[in-house]
């Protein structure tokens, strides 16, 4: 673990440029809303604005809109729908999703299904972007297992200010498999999207790329609200933890030290339960978890905390109020979903993310993003295995680490195992700084360009990012 002083320095590398006094006064946080002081929302369902045998079609239009994000103020954000975050996409395995994509906005965006298994002209790559004005077409066909995947805009340089001001929403992919499972399901199941943000006290969304702390410190928002609250029934529920923070990380804790259960992570359900006191969501991960508060009477509040208090963070996240019994027949098994074999690996790739404090850049193997360059031709269907090193030791500065189109699994860090939560299916990876992590994936179905990036989002829009072309 990093200490606060580490992190601050590396904070000031998050935006590239050490800030400036004007800077810095401009984007003072305002004091937060009294902690617990607005009830959770949940981020409406999308509906289908047609339905044809074995394929359902979405129609999302991304402009500005005002929301409440602090009682009694407005803000301005970037959205679909008008919705913060953007409302919640429901698919099921085997049928088809199509998003008709309508940029209402005044500048280009890109959307990318973070997760999903797509052909790559529906992947939103960072250079095919919708201008102002244009509309487009994303076929999900939805031909990978359960999981919850999410969208958000990847437009090459504009990414981490777009997500940061509200181009993110949940996508959650279900499957016969996962449903038979008996797991906590309808009013019992909530996904929580966690990020910060920088609210000036008139309600001002801030963002300052320069901030020392990250663009997104300040107040901790769950579905778009800070720090709320949640009546619960006294029972289980399966909450559906995504970050979708420019690069903050989550280590939440009940309070209480009591134990939940991490039933998932990005790419779906793990083998088995992990029961933990600990549940760990760096940028851009998922967390599947199931919470039992039939162990608190009616009346009890209980805390979900971040324990990770790098830089700006607040430790509140969610208070849950037992309000009420309820009869509960979900249940978790002990077995959930087997981890399929990818096959013996044929090639070995390594990459080193670093920042160079002469020029102030972000480096993958020592470059930066070209758009006209291939960093790695996997072939489709060979198992490789990447080892990938965080250099940044003198200054330290975590890195998160995704591929586009597969999930993959985690081998080892440093040598050793990886924790249990972490080994199912992942699509992305913190890498800590001086550690070198191993990793197995297996590219199917589609050929074509993708990319790789850092997801601190502030990393990836300096151009931390490579392609992959995924020869037949
Ligand atoms: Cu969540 Cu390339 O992105
Ligand atoms: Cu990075």
């Amino acid at each position: 673990m990093l200490n606060r002083r580490q992190v601050l320095a590396a904070g000031v590398l998050t935006a590239g440029f050490a800030s400036t006094p004007l800077l810095r006064a401009t984007s003072r946080a305002a004091a937060p809303a009294e902690p617990f002081s607005v009830r959770m929302p949940v981020p409406p369902v999308l509906r289908p604005a047609a339905r044809l045998p074995g394929c359902a079609i979405y129609h999302l239009t991304m402009r500005e809109a005002p929301v409440e994000i602090l009682p009694g103020r407005h803000t301005t954000v970037r959205t679909f729908d008008g919705s913060f975050p953007g409302p919640t996409i429901r698919a099921r395995r085997g049928e088809t999703v199509i998003v008709r994509q309508t940029n209402k906005l005044d500048v280009p965006a890109a959307v990318h299904l973070h997760g999903g298994h797509v052909e790559p002209q529906h992947d939103g790559h960072p250079m095919d972007v919708i201008a102002p004005g244009d509309s487009r077409t994303y076929v999900y066909p939805n031909r990978q297992r359960a999981a919850a995947l999410w969208y958000h805009d990847h437009a090459h340089h504009l990414e981490a200010e777009n997500v940061y001001r509200g181009l993110a929403g949940l996508y959650l992919l279900t499957d016969p498999e996962e449903e038979r499972l008996g797991l906590p399901r309808g009013e019992y199941e909530l996904p929580l999207l966690l990020r910060g943000a920088n609210l000036a006290e008139d309600g001002t969304l801030i963002y300052d790329a320069t901030d020392v702390q990250g663009p997104d410190h300040g107040t901790t928002l769950v579905n778009g609200r800070p720090t709320p609250y949640l009546p619960v029934a006294a029972r289980r529920y399966r909450f559906r933890i995504a970050n979708v923070s420019s690069g903050h990380a989550y280590v939440l804790k009940l309070r209480d030290g009591s134990e939940m259960i991490q039933i998932g992570t990005d790419g779906g359900l793990l083998p088995e339960p992990v029961r933990t006191g600990a549940v760990s969501v760096w940028s851009a991960e998922r967390a599947d978890v199931v919470i039992d508060f039939s162990r608190y009477p009616v009346g009890s509040r209980v805390y979900l905390d971040n324990t990770a208090l790098f830089g700006g963070e607040t430790r509140d996240v969610l208070r849950f109020d037992v309000v009420r019994e309820a009869r509960d027949d979900s249940r978790v098994p002990e077995r959930l979903v087997p981890l399929e074999d990818l096959g013996p690996a044929a090639t070995t790739r390594t990459f080193a993310l670093s920042f160079d404090l002469a020029t102030g850049r972000y480096l993958i193997n020592g470059a930066v993003f070209d758009p006209d360059r291939v960093d790695a031709r996997p072939r489709l269907g060979v198992p490789e295995i990447w080892e990938i090193t965080n250099s940044d030791t003198r200054i330290p500065i975590p890195h998160t680490f995704h591929t586009h189109l597969e999930q993959f699994r985690i081998l080892d860090r440093n040598g050793v195992a990886p924790p249990a939560a972490e080994r199912g299916r992942k699509d992305t990876l913190t890498v800590h700084p001086g550690e070198t992590v191993r990793i197995k994936v297996r590219f199917s179905t589609y050929t074509g360009r993708y990319v790789f990036h850092c997801h601190m989002l502030e990393h990836s829009a300096h151009a931390m990012m490579g392609q992959l072309q995924i020869e037949p």
